[in-house]
């Protein structure tokens, strides 16, 4: 590159991007709007680092003529149009394996709040509804002992696993592929999707979104869960049809839902907001700080690879055909 490159940065990287600063010219966003500022005037960047927040669609790549990289700080990259980018020659780099551990926290954390009531217990005790002492009073579900059906056994599905067996769950999973050592290491049962679903007492999601997977979770899904499972979603909002989840909660076909993502955020479906038995977060999975400090640095590391002419560390392939 004859100049020095330039890079938008859509938002502070808890001062990682200062790592950039010495090989390129940075800009970084307010994180209110994102890559979407860049729509209005500027388009000599070469390097992205977009949150998940951002949409990089053609229309913003047609702006952005010399761009050659898009590095993602996140895992997930349905918000990123990977044959867009391809056919552009803009290569794209996400975060992997440095928020399995946090997002797989959350998850148990959301299914243990949902099975044994924390948060209608909290409610209650500060609103002065301190319930009296019955043996049969705020029952919830047992977690030790429930079969847990695994949608999608990636690394943050396994992750979830490892700490399902720590509740003496019964593990299943489900997905494209069987990976037999993970399986044996596990002690995890690969079902059809199918069979999952009629045999899980908690279904838990961990899937990528693509379009093979948005509105997975539809009502006929719902309605073949058997009647007071629970379903946890710390994957994308998209695999879920919110209005069916809602309907089926609404029904008390459901015992429960907690979900950290949503189809259309920062916006929450109302039916969601209106249904009974449900525990809500706002995309939370990796908001720890030393994973998301990892995951800038992760951005930032491609970012230098690129710059140095390196091979991208953590490189998001492009779609085959
Ligand atoms: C979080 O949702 C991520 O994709 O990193």
């Amino acid at each position: 590159m004859s100049r020095r490159p330039k890079v938008f940065v859509s938002a502070p990287l808890m001062g990682r991007e200062a790592a950039l600063r010495g090989v390129a010219d940075v800009m970084v966003g307010d994180g209110s709007t994102g890559v979407r500022a860049l729509l209005d005037g500027l388009h000599d960047f070469d390097a992205l680092v977009a949150l998940l927040t951002d949409r990089i669609d053609g229309a913003l790549l047609d702006h952005l003529p010399r761009l050659r990289l898009v590095a993602n700080v996140a895992v997930g990259v349905d918000h990123v149009d990977l044959a867009a980018c391809a056919a552009r020659g803009v290569l794209v780099s996400n975060t992997p394996g440095v928020l399995t551990e946090a997002t797989a926290d959350l998850t148990l954390a959301l299914m243990l709040s949902l099975l044994r009531r924390v948060v209608e217990g909290d409610r209650a005790v500060r609103d002065g509804r301190f319930p009296p002492w019955t043996l049969d009073g705020g029952l919830g579900a047992s977690v030790s002992g429930a079969t847990l059906g695994i949608v999608g056994l990636g690394r943050i599905g396994q992750a979830v696993a490892r700490r399902a067996r720590g509740f003496s769950m019964r593990v299943l999973y489900t997905g494209p592929r069987r990976p037999e050592t993970v399986e044996r290491e596990l002690d995890v049962t690969w079902t059809t999707l199918d069979e999952l679903v009629a045999g899980a007492d908690v279904v838990s999601l961990h899937c990528p979104l693509t379009t093979a997977t948005r509105h997975l979770f539809d009502a006929a899904r719902f309605a073949a869960m058997k009647p007071g499972a629970f379903f946890v979603n710390t994957a994308r909002g998209g695999c879920v049809d919110e209005p069916a989840l809602a309907a089926a909660l609404v029904r008390g076909h459901l015992g429960g839902a907690a979900i950290d993502v949503f189809e259309h955020e920062p916006h929450v479906h109302p039916s969601l907001l209106d249904a009974p038995r449900t525990v809500l977060t706002p995309h939370v999975g990796s908001a720890v700080r030393e994973t998301r400090e990892r995951m800038a640095h992760v951005a930032v590391e491609n970012v230098l690879a690129w710059i140095d002419g390196r091979p991208l560390p953590t490189p998001v392939a492009a779609p085959r055909g």
